[in-house]
């Protein structure tokens, strides 16, 4: 069957993949109510479209951090792609290369940072996850510097992974015919099996969990590369981003991944947006499934948005060919937005385009009662 839009690819994964691998690329943490909200909250924005204004051209190209790129739709970090197709993170980053967008590589990817710089030019950024051994973590960013690297992702929300009861109830593990790849060399490439989830206890052993504000001060002393702060979710930590030298911010709630009953991303995106007084950009993350889903993000405030799922199910399905088709989809059905909003480029797109549940009603006066 014809594949029309990016959410059908999840059904040809849950076929094609393992129950082991579909179920730790799906699941969201515990009654995974933000799963669910990470989508539902979209369907709460309307649109305010204006008409009658000449689309017959649309420009989707924007910058972030100065890297100029074709579209505000760029790739989220999701770990271990080799799992869902044997060129795992190869294919996704030639699929964004020729996107002309940005691909996030995970720290826990199944190829290095050197493998996937080797697959051609492409604007990349790093995701880090913090190691308790922070020798580990300095040599990781000098290497991903020195393969091209342009910005650091920040993981902030990990300090314990979030409990993904299909990963306990499978005893996930990484097959042993694939590593962790940044972390061959150093002994933790490979994740054991554990009686609950293997990557809990991975990240229990290995991941640092006093990670604090220090830290990121810290990590500007051994990188010249940006930092992103990913896994902000309110305007109190936003500040505090800003005021500890943040490039940018990336609300996120990690896919639902981690705490449970988080507000849809899409929901705090707002609060982020003006805690951050314009002074760094803010991404977001989460559910975007939809050009429309991307309008709404940018009409609040963003500056860009991630993929994490659609990447690794249409990985599975198809290869490279399958993340191009979830670029290429994503692309046209935002671009098809814009023009029956009536908005020619990104900074035509304002508040003003949309109307959130949270809106006090535009169209109809409050009903106060007559006494
Ligand atoms: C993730 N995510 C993630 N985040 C991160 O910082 N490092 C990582 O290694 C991973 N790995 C990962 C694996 C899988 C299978 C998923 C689904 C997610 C979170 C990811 O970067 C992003 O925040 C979400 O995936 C965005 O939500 P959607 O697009 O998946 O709804």
């Amino acid at each position: 069957m014809e594949i029309t839009n990016v959410s059908e690819y999840e059904a040809i994964a849950k076929q094609k993949l393992p129950k082991m691998v579909f179920d730790y690329y799906a699941s969201g943490a515990e009654d995974q109510w933000t799963l669910q909200e990470n989508r539902n909250a979209f369907s709460r924005i309307l649109f305010r479209p204006r008409i009658l204004i000449d689309v017959s051209k649309i420009d989707m190209s924007t910058t972030v951090l100065g890297f100029k790129i074709s579209m505000p739709i760029m790739i989220a970090p999701t770990a271990m792609q080799k799992m869902a197709h044997p060129e795992g993170e190869y294919a996704t980053a030639r699929a964004a290369s020729a996107a002309g967008t940005i691909m996030t590589l995970s720290s826990w990817a199944t190829s290095s940072v050197e493998e996937v710089a080797s697959t051609g030019p492409g604007i990349r950024f790093f995701q880090l996850y913090v190691y308790k051994d922070r020798n580990v973590v300095a040599q990781l960013v000098r290497r991903a510097e020195r393969a091209g690297f342009k910005a650091i992702a920040l993981t902030v929300d990990t300090p314990r992974l979030g409990r993904r009861e299909a990963d306990i109830k499978n005893r996930f593990t990484l097959p042993p015919f694939l590593t962790l790849k940044n972390f061959e060399g150093l002994d933790l490439g490979k994740m054991d099996k554990a009686d609950d989830s293997g990557l809990a206890s991975y990240v229990a052993g290995q991941i640092d969990r006093t990670l604090s504000w220090k830290d990121v001060k810290w990590l500007q002393t051994i990188t010249k590369l940006p930092i992103l702060v990913k896994g902000v979710l309110t305007a109190e930590d936003t500040r505090i981003a800003v005021q500890s030298g943040a490039a940018g911010i990336i609300v996120s709630n990690h896919g639902a991944r981690q705490l449970d009953y988080v507000p849809a991303t899409i929901s705090a995106l707002e609060e982020v947006v003006k805690a951050a007084q314009g002074r760094v950009p803010v991404f977001l993350d989460g559910g975007v499934r939809r050009g429309t889903d991307v309008f709404k993000a940018l009409a609040l405030g963003a500056s860009g948005i991630f993929i994490g799922r659609p990447v690794v199910f249409s990985l599975a399905a198809e290869g490279e060919a399958g993340v191009r088709k979830v670029l290429q989809m994503l692309r046209e059905e935002f671009e098809l937005t814009m023009a029956l909003s009536g908005c020619r480029s990104l900074k035509e797109i304002t508040r003003d385009h949309i109307v959130a549940d949270w809106d006090t009603p535009r169209t109809q006066p409050r009903y106060t009662p007559r006494l």
